[in-house]
């Protein structure tokens, strides 16, 4: 089925009508390629070099269209991921060799179905298959942005690895993920697919994810190549709208949202995939220096970059590219190696080799990145390596997969609060009404980029289905919807407060539904929808210790809930294991550790709002000192939550900072400890988050800035020492000359629960 639009609908293993011609080959042409075949199999199993060098004895044999074809990426015909172009005879060109990659193709039937096609070709190049495998694939996990909130990258790089045991079972062998793009504005709707607002934080997250989705290297069967998007600065769109220009100074680019990008190189992530944004206007997708200049001169990566869904044929649009033909010499020129779905490629990048306008070593290199990723794949090796059926099925159902999601689930819930430790709720509990929109939602727990199997409504654990599972026996479970998410209708609110007045413990759930927050999803109001927060007022009122439970892909604003309510729980969107790990935290099984990566404002007239801004030169101390400040007259100062925010159910009380030295030089490193304690009777992890700051530099320099953290599990009573070890490479920034290095002088070093609880000493580098 085709949809345009959010949700991928993918029924399963439909037949595809595919007529099989072989073209025509002579004889000496099937022995010259088997002998040079022959040749490339051998080279499979060898070094790097070697691939290099079959890579070379292929592009030998390839004509010019033949390798402008490799450069080509069609969307299948059954599902779409953006604005459908139907004006071939996809088959037919699969067939001949003008396709080297297709997407939104999955399923072992489907994809062998295209790649017998493919191997029909002169040169019986295989395809690669790219999928949006976000958060996982036939398993969901919590969306991007929730698992960020884990901080836990070993359990995000699992999460990564079963969804590629997924996909690549499915014979998909590119995902287009992670997405990397640092966000400090949660209007913007693509703010759940990322890690956040903090560059250190999503640069080690980038790497975990790359490792999973690619794990132990090319040529296993279940690892999928990794795709870092959207380069660049995507996630700095002005006022969060989608597609929005991006004007940045290049030092910002630097400091800020470009390093999670080099780390995704240096952990080998295959491709990178362009923006659809442009950047001090040029368009990313156009952008020599970005590509060209820092991806492939000075971050030497080796893989290749594929075009953002029709983001070549979009220049024109900017204003960039007088026409298609134009736009595919920018690009390509521009260092964008793959055109997906804009069709500029294939239709003129022969003409424009000709004219001498693309020169003939700009097609050589894109064509060389993309053959060496399909020769690491194993693909030429043997092309149906991603096609077993009876592997795909083993993965349908795959019971340990669901354990992982749920572990990574549980760990993504932050607790925004808990007044007079309402929470967690004892199992023995006579009665709890279940009152909300999400207590038996299945679907919307997925988030977008997600999959609607045909079979979810059976998989996906709803809120109720989880609690049921975990209470005792004896415990009465009552439900009232209250309302919708969006619509405005009040008259289920009576029910909803009769329900909870004769209940011990009420559970509320609220939050975003599924397609509120993602692609094309931005929001100028990133209130509570509907009439959520008004049924919340209603059963706060009732005085019952109640928990809220909020379901959403974006930090929201919801002041009243957040004042009123006793115990709130953010939960993001979970995933197929959603009601397990929910009912996991609500009643104690699992000791909520999650921690805030974005700052929740106060109001959207707020945004953008993030920890690591600079100091000004009229800083407000706090509330009460806002005149002629760098400050609203009429809104606090602080977020509503602050970045690094999240509350367990014990209490950890850190010692003051001790230092190995008052100061250091660029020889020598420095230490700083703390003593951690729990002092409560529950055992629990805390996350200990070390900050800097560089009090003068050559240019202004944050207020805060993230440099390391530690996740520290301590039982009941326990006390643990916690050391960090600072050299002066973790002091550098970029200075005006886009140089990055460190500068002598008084820092301040800060050891705390979150960006705006913690201990604080001054240090030197000498
Ligand atoms: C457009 C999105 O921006 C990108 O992230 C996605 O991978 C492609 N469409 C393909 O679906």
């Amino acid at each position: 089925m085709v949809k345009t639009g959010v949700f991928i609908r993918i029924p399963l293993l439909i037949s595809v009508p595919l007529s099989l011609n072989f073209p025509y080959m002579n004889r000496f042409a099937i022995l010259l390629l088997a002998v040079v075949y022959g040749n490339l199999l051998f080279a499979q199993t060898n070094t790097d070099k070697k691939i290099g060098k079959s890579v070379d004895s292929l592009l030998k044999l390839m004509t010019l269209e033949e390798k402008i074809g490799q450069m080509n990426q069609y969307n299948g015909p059954w599902a779409a991921t953006g604005p459908l172009t139907n004006d071939d005879n996809l088959l037919d060109q699969v067939k001949t060799g003008k396709v080297g990659s297709m997407l939104n193709v999955t399923g072992v039937k489907r994809t062998r179905e295209l790649q017998e096609l493919a191997l029909q070709s002169r040169l019986k190049i295989p395809l690669l298959f790219g999928q949006d495998v976000i958060h996982g694939f036939r398993t969901i996990f919590p969306i991007p942005l929730g698992e960020a909130a884990s901080w836990d990258l070993k359990a995000m790089e699992d999460g990564a690895r079963v969804a590629a045991t997924e996909a690549s079972a499915a014979g998909v062998h590119w995902t287009f993920a992670p997405m990397v793009d640092i966000a400090r504005d949660p209007r913007w709707g693509r703010v759940m697919e990322g890690a956040g607002e903090d560059t250190y934080l999503g640069s080690l997250i980038a790497k975990a994810r790359v490792k999973g989705f690619q794990g132990t290297g090319f040529g296993d069967t279940s690892a999928v190549m990794a795709c870092a998007k959207h380069f660049a600065a995507y996630g700095a769109a002005v006022g969060g709208r989608d597609y929005n220009s991006v004007d940045m100074s290049l030092r910002q680019l630097h400091e800020t949202y470009l390093p999670p990008f080099k780390a995704a190189v240096e952990a080998g992530a295959a491709t990178f995939m362009n923006s659809f944004n442009d950047i001090n206007g040029i368009p990313a997708t156009g952008n020599k220096y970005i590509q060209r200049d820092i991806l492939k001169r000075d971050w030497k990566f080796k893989g290749f970059v594929v075009s953002d869904w029709g983001s070549i044929g979009e220049m024109i649009n900017h204003g960039y590219s007088k026409d298609s033909k134009e736009a595919g010499m920018q690009a390509a020129n521009a260092g964008s190696d793959m055109d997906m779905e804009s069709r500029s490629y294939t239709k003129y990048l022969a003409e424009l080799v000709k004219e001498g306008k693309v020169k003939m070593a700009v097609i050589d290199d894109a064509v060389r990145r993309i053959l060496r990723k399909k020769f690491e794949m194993g693909l030429f090796t043997d092309p149906y390596k991603f096609s077993n059926e009876k592997r795909e099925q083993t993965q349908w159902n795959n019971l340990q997969h669901r354990v992982v999601a749920r572990d990574m689930a549980k760990k993504s819930i932050v607790l925004l609060k808990n007044e007079k430790q309402v929470l967690p709720i004892s199992k023995q509990t006579g009665s709890i009404a279940l009152i909300g929109p999400f207590v038996k939602a299945k679907s919307d727990h997925l988030g977008f980029w997600s999959y609607d199997w045909p079979d979810d409504s059976t998989r996906i654990v709803s809120l109720w289905e989880g609690v049921k599972a975990k209470v005792s026996p004896s415990t009465k479970m009552l439900y009232a919807k209250g309302c919708g998410i969006t619509e405005l209708d009040k008259t289920g609110f009576a029910e909803a407060v009769a329900t909870a007045r004769k209940a011990d413990y009420v559970i509320l759930t609220i939050g975003e539904t599924r397609d509120m927050s993602g692609e094309a999803k931005s929001r100028s109001s990133i209130q509570l929808p509907g009439v959520q927060e008004e049924l919340v007022k209603e059963i706060v009122a009732l005085g019952k210790p109640t928990v809220v439970m909020i379901s959403a892909g974006r930090p929201l604003v919801f002041n009243w809930t957040a004042d009123h309510a006793p115990a709130i729980l953010y939960t993001w969107w979970l995933g197929t294991e959603a009601g397990n790990a929910m009912a996991d935290v609500l009643f104690g099984d699992y000791n909520p550790s999650g921690k805030l990566p974005m700052s929740f404002p106060r109001t959207e007239g707020q945004i953008p709002i993030y920890y690591n801004h600079y100091n000004t030169g009229r800083p407000a101390k706090n509330d009460s000192d806002r005149h002629y400040r760098s400050a609203y007259t009429d809104l606090s100062i602080y977020p509503k939550y602050a970045f690094g925010h999240g509350l367990s159910y014990s209490n950890f009380d850190y010692s003051d900072i001790t230092l190995s030295a008052p100061s250091f030089t660029a020889a020598q490193s420095l230490t700083a400890t703390v003593t951690l304690t729990n002092k409560s009777t529950r055992p629990g992890t805390e996350t200990v988050q070390l900050y800097i700051r560089d009090i003068t530099g050559s240019v202004v320099r944050p207020v805060k800035e993230l440099k390391g953290f530690q996740q520290v599990y301590l039982k009941e009573g326990e006390s643990k020492v916690i050391s960090f070890t600072l050299t002066a490479n973790d002091l550098r920034f970029y200075n005006d000359q886009l140089q990055y290095i460190y500068e002598p002088g008084e820092f301040k070093l800060f050891i705390g629960s979150s960006s705006d609880m913690v201990k604080e000493v001054g240090f030197e580098l000498k």
